[in-house]
C-alpha cells in the first residue's frame, strides 16, 4: 500500500535500542510485506561511518537478533538496502541540512524517530525546523522517559510541541504494543459476558503484577535516578491500569479511547497520610540468587553509588474513585531481580452470595480471569468444576479455561511491540500512542507519591534478588485476606 510510505530519520540509530529493538521490527515489517517499496531509513549518530559500514553493523545486530528461519538473504538485501547514514552532533543546526536536503523531491511524509535522551528532543525539534526539514506531513516518534517529573515533562512536551502538532506526536509506550495489552480491549468490549460484570459489584480487586527477572544491566546511571516507580509505574503499570479501568469509548478513535484513559488518571487516588507507609512498599534489591546462580545486590552493581536509595521495586494498594470502582483495591508491583519475567493481570471475581456447596470448601478460589502478557501470552478463566470421581459427591474443584496464543494459533508469530507500533504510526494512527494529558496527569499522581517518600525519608526495604520483592509486600495483601497470584 503506497499510501503509508515514509522517509524514516531514526535519531540514535546506533544505541542500543535501534539496535535491539527497532531494526529488527522495521526488517519484520518489511519481510512481512507491510513495507512500501519506497520506504526510506536514514540512520543518524554522532558517529564517524559511511553507509556500507553502517549497513553492516545493522547486519551484525539482526544476524544476533532474528531466529534462523526468519533470516532470509532476500529479505535481509532489500531491508538493507533502504539504510542511509549520515553523521551527525544533534545539537547543532549545521548539520542537519543533510537531512533537509535526503527529503529534497520527496513527497511521502517523514517520521522522525528520537531514540536519544529526553533532554535533546528540544534541541532536535529546534534544529529541524530551523533547517526547514519539516513539512506539515512530518510526524515524530519520541521515547520514554518523558521527563523525571510533572514539570519536566511539560517542558519536553513544549520543546516537541512548538514544531509539531499533537496529532502528529506519537508517544510510545511499548506496552500497548504487546498482542495481549490489546486484547484487554478485545476482550472487555467484544464480550458481554465480562462487560456486564466489569464493576465493584462483581470484581472484588484487580493485581497487575509486571516481574523483570534481570537487574540493571549496565544501566545503572539512568536507572538511579529514575528508580522504578518512575522507569516502570509511570507509564507502563499505569497504562495497564488504565485500560484495564477504563470505560467503554463510544468507538475505536485514539482521541475517544485516550479520553478514557485520561478519566482514569484523574480518578487514581493519591496516597496521603497513613497510606503512604501501609499502602505502598519500596525495595532494593540485595545479593541473591537467580537460576541457581549468585548475582550482585543492587548497590553492588557496576557503576553503584553505595549509599542509593533508589527503589528497585515496588508494590503498591490503590483505587480508582469512580462509581465503576469505589472499594475495588488495585494491588500493583513490579521489580528487578525477581524469580521470574512474569507480566500479568488478575481480575478476581466476587464470591458467589448464595452458596449450596460442602460448607468445608466456603472460600474456595472464586472465578478469575488470568491475563498473561508476558512469557507465554495467553488469558486464562479460572472456573469452579465438579471434582470428578464417584467417590467425591459434589466436591468443587478450580480449574482454569485455557486459551494460550501459541498453541491455539501456532502458525502466528507473534510480533513484538514495536512492530506494531512502527506500523501504526506508518499509517497515522495514534491510539496505540500516549497523549499528552496522560503523561502529564500520570506525573502529578507519581510526583504526589514521590514527595511523600522525600517528606518521610525511610529507605527502602531490602530483598534478596531472586525472591518476590521485600515481606512487607507480601503483607500488605494479606493482611486483606488476599494474596498474590502466581500460578497460571
Ligand atoms: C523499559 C524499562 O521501559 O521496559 C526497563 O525502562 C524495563 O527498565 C523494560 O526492563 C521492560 O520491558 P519488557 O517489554 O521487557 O517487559
Amino acid at each position: 500500500d503506497p499510501d503509508h510510505a515514509i522517509d524514516l530519520a531514526l535519531f540514535g540509530a546506533l544505541g542500543d535500542l535501534a539496535m535491539r529493538k527497532l531494526f529488527p521490527a522495521l526488517y519484520h515489517l518489511d519481510r512481512e510485506g507491510l513495507m512500501p517499496e519506497s520506504t526510506r531509513i536514514m540512520g543518524l549518530a554522532r558517529q564517524e561511518h559511511d553507509v556500507a559500514e553502517f549497513r553492516e553493523l545493522v547486519n551484525l545486530a539482526l544476524q544476533k537478533r532474528l531466529k534462523k528461519d526468519e533470516q532470509d538473504a532476500e529479505s535481509l538485501k532489500r531491508f538493507l538496502n533502504r539504510l542511509d547514514y549520515r553523521q551527525l552532533d544533534f545539537t547543532k543546526v549545521d548539520g542537519f541540512e543533510a537531512i533537509r536536503q535526503w527529503r529534497e523531491g520527496s513527497s511521502q511524509p517523514m517520521v522522525v524517530y528520537l531514540s536519544v535522551a529526553a533532554r535533546i528532543y528540544g534541541d532536535i525539534c529546534r534544529n529541524l525546523q530551523a533547517s526547514n526539514s519539516v513539512s506539515e506531513n512530518s510526524r515524530i516518534i519520541v521515547e520514554k522517559p518523558i521527563g523525571y517529573d510533572l514539570q519536566s515533562s511539560i517542558e519536553i512536551n513544549d520543546a516537541i510541541g512548538d514544531v509539531f502538532p499533537e496529532s502528529r506526536i506519537y508517544r510510545i509506550d511499548h506496552y500497548l504494543g504487546k498482542e495481549t495489552v490489546q486484547n484487554l480491549i478485545a476482550l472487555r468490549f467484544a464480550n458481554p459476558l465480562f462487560g456486564t460484570q466489569w464493576n465493584q459489584n462483581n470484581i472484588s480487586h484487580v493485581e497487575i503484577t509486571v516481574a523483570e527477572k534481570v537487574g540493571i544491566e549496565g544501566r545503572w546511571g539512568y536507572f538511579d535516578e529514575a528508580g522504578q516507580l518512575r522507569d516502570m509505574v509511570q507509564n507502563h503499570l499505569l497504562q495497564l491500569l488504565c485500560l484495564i479501568a477504563m470505560d467503554p469509548p463510544s468507538n475505536l478513535d485514539a482521541d475517544a479511547i485516550r479520553d478514557e484513559k485520561v478519566k482514569v488518571l484523574k480518578a487514581l487516588k493519591p496516597f496521603v497520610g497513613e497510606a503512604l507507609g501501609r499502602d505502598v512498599v519500596r525495595g532494593q534489591y540485595i545479593a541473591g540468587n537467580t537460576d541457581g546462580k549468585s548475582v550482585p545486590g543492587y548497590l553492588e552493581e557496576e557503576d553503584a553509588n553505595t549509599q542509593s536509595q533508589t527503589e528497585t521495586f515496588v508494590a503498591m494498594k490503590t483505587e480508582v474513585a469512580n462509581w465503576r470502582w469505589a472499594g475495588v483495591p488495585f494491588y500493583l508491583r513490579t521489580g528487578k531481580r525477581m524469580p521470574e519475567k512474569l507480566s500479568q493481570i488478575v481480575i478476581h471475581f466476587r464470591q458467589q452470595p448464595h452458596y449450596i456447596f460442602d460448607p468445608d470448601q466456603r472460600g474456595i478460589a472464586s472465578n478469575k480471569l488470568i491475563i498473561r502478557l508476558q512469557p507465554e501470552e495467553g488469558i486464562a478463566l479460572q472456573v469452579l468444576t465438579k471434582d470428578s470421581g464417584l467417590d467425591k459427591g459434589m466436591r468443587l474443584r478450580p480449574g482454569p479455561l485455557h486459551l494460550d496464543f501459541n498453541s491455539a494459533f501456532p502458525k502466528s508469530r507473534i510480533p513484538d511491540a514495536y512492530e506494531r507500533l512502527l506500523l501504526e504510526v506508518m499509517k497515522g494512527q495514534q491510539y496505540l500512542f500516549v497523549r499528552r494529558d496522560e503523561i502529564e496527569h500520570s506525573w502529578r499522581w507519581c510526583d504526589q507519591l514521590i514527595d511523600g517518600w522525600k517528606k518521610r525519608e525511610t529507605p527502602p526495604r531490602r530483598y534478596p534478588a531472586g525472591s518476590w520483592g521485600p515481606v512487607a509486600s507480601i503483607a500488605m495483601i494479606t493482611q486483606d485476606g488476599r494474596s498474590w497470584y502466581e500460578d497460571y
